[in-house]
């Protein structure tokens, strides 16, 4: 397995590309299942879980094709009702071809989702919402089984005890486009990355009304076209290189980003210290003055991303001061907290709450990455300790950053990636 070396204390300088965003790509590509003829989504991340997508919706009979920065769609194929265990179980938003399964297909044998690292993660609002649409759903041996002759459209709500959810927003708005009637969802995700949906799916003929709002208001049509769409770009991996370059008191400009998306990100990190400057389409950050510390609680869009808790632990570990981070979506998503210790952070976890005790300096050390955000504040973490810090398992940051060590080197920081076998060089 791949390992990371980083050799911290060198500021990050120059310009990054940001990618496509992966939370969009992934339900666009089963979106794509809806539609009569092929789709093209361009600016597409080359991550490792649009792979797995790409084998999830292969696996259910359509051809994919994912190449730079594209990937192409055509459901023609598309006949095979199932996605099995080996599938969700690498990737929970697998479970996205259940929506597009009962629209088109009339039935669905999906794997439920466990839990992962971050904690528990229900799928029951996913699940209620197609109820409410009419399919009977069963759960039997570890699978979800659901039928129905033909979806009717209803009037619910997607709201569950941490406010919206995207994933169920998602999976049920794409059962509800095509469905008989209209449909109103109540309690929506406001995130951008469900306003890109609803973007492609009205340009395919859906009629949606509503987005980026808590109530949607969809006429069901009989069928969708396939077309060309741009994905989004990928507002938690932007936030990631502006950490960084607030974090090493460099001077890092950010290309291809939407500011317009990045609200409550953008706030915290001049809170702590930042400077960001917003240009067209760009974002520049630098940091003069000492770390601040913070206190703040992750919130569904337009609050402060849990995607991004990790990555602004790390400011705070060096801040001066003692900052809170509560989770309100994830109560256990802390698992980077002893990892970071083990770098010297002093970070107490209280029930949802993480008290961070800011210090002088962190050190290099051999760490875990255990999911996907928490490895990104590894690897910043290892940008500001001294000596060289061993991040192992990077594969969970495969999943959802495209080449991070390629972009982090380009803006002169000291990281490598190690394959088995290869021991760390001496910078
Ligand atoms: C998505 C993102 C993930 C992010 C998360 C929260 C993708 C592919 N993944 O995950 O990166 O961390 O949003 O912003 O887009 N919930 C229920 N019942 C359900 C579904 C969710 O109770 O049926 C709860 C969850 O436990 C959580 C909250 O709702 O507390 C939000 O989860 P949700 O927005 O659904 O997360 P995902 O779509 O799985």
């Amino acid at each position: 397995m791949d390992r990371f070396y980083i050799t911290g204390g060198h500021p990050l300088r120059g310009t990054v590309p940001i990618s496509g965003a992966k939370n969009a790509t992934l339900p666009l590509m089963a979106a794509a299942l809806l539609c009569d003829g092929p789709s093209v989504l361009t600016n597409a991340p080359d991550l490792r879980d649009v792979d797995t997508m790409a084998q999830v919706l292969a696996a259910v009979g359509a051809s994919v094709t994912v190449d730079q920065g594209q990937v192409i769609v055509d459901p023609a194929g598309f006949d095979h009702p199932e996605a099995p265990y080996d599938m969700v179980r690498k990737m929970r938003a697998s479970i996205y071809v259940l929506g597009p399964m009962l629209a088109r297909l009339g039935c669905a044998k999906v794997s439920m989702p466990g839990g992962c690292a971050i904690g528990a993660r229900p799928i029951d609002l996913h699940l209620r919402g197609f109820e409410a649409l009419g399919a009977e759903i069963a759960i039997e041996h570890g699978d979800i089984l659901a039928k129905v002759p033909r979806l009717r459209g209803s009037d619910f709500s997607l709201s569950g005890p941490s406010g919206s959810s995207i994933g169920a927003t998602a999976n049920v708005l794409m059962a509800a486009v095509l469905a008989e009637g209209q449909t109103i969802i109540r309690g929506a995700a406001l995130e951008p990355e469900i306003v890109d949906l609803i973007d492609f799916l009205t340009q395919a003929g859906a009629q949606i009304e509503g987005a980026g709002t808590s109530t949607l208001t969809i006429e069901g049509v009989d069928s969708l076209s396939g077309h060309e769409h741009r994905v989004i770009p990928d507002r938690i991996e932007a936030g990631t290189f502006l950490a960084a370059g607030a974090l090493t008191k460099g001077d890092v400009t950010l290309e291809g980003v939407e500011p317009d998306h990045m609200g409550r990100t953008i706030e915290l990190l001049e809170e702590v210290g930042a400077d960001i400057e917003q240009g067209e389409g760009t974002l520049r950050v630098t940091r003069d003055g000492p770390l601040q510390p913070v206190a703040v609680r992750t919130l569904p869009y337009p609050g402060f991303p849990t995607d991004m808790q990790a990555q602004l632990m790390v400011l705070c570990s060096l801040a001066e001061g003692d900052s809170t981070l509560t989770e309100t979506i994830y109560p256990e998503r802390f698992i980077h907290v002893s990892e970071l210790n083990r770098m010297g952070a002093d970070i107490h976890v209280f029930s949802a709450t993480a008290t961070v005790r800011g210090v002088e300096r962190l050190s290099g050390a051999p760490v875990m990455a255990s999911d996907l955000r928490a490895s990104a504040a590894l690897v910043l973490a290892g940008l500001i300790a001294e000596g060289v810090t061993e991040i192992l398992r990077v594969y969970h940051i495969d999943r959802g950053y495209e080449r991070i060590e390629e972009k982090m080197a380009s803006l002169g920081a000291h990281i490598r990636r190690a394959g088995p076998g290869e021991v760390e060089v001496d910078w």
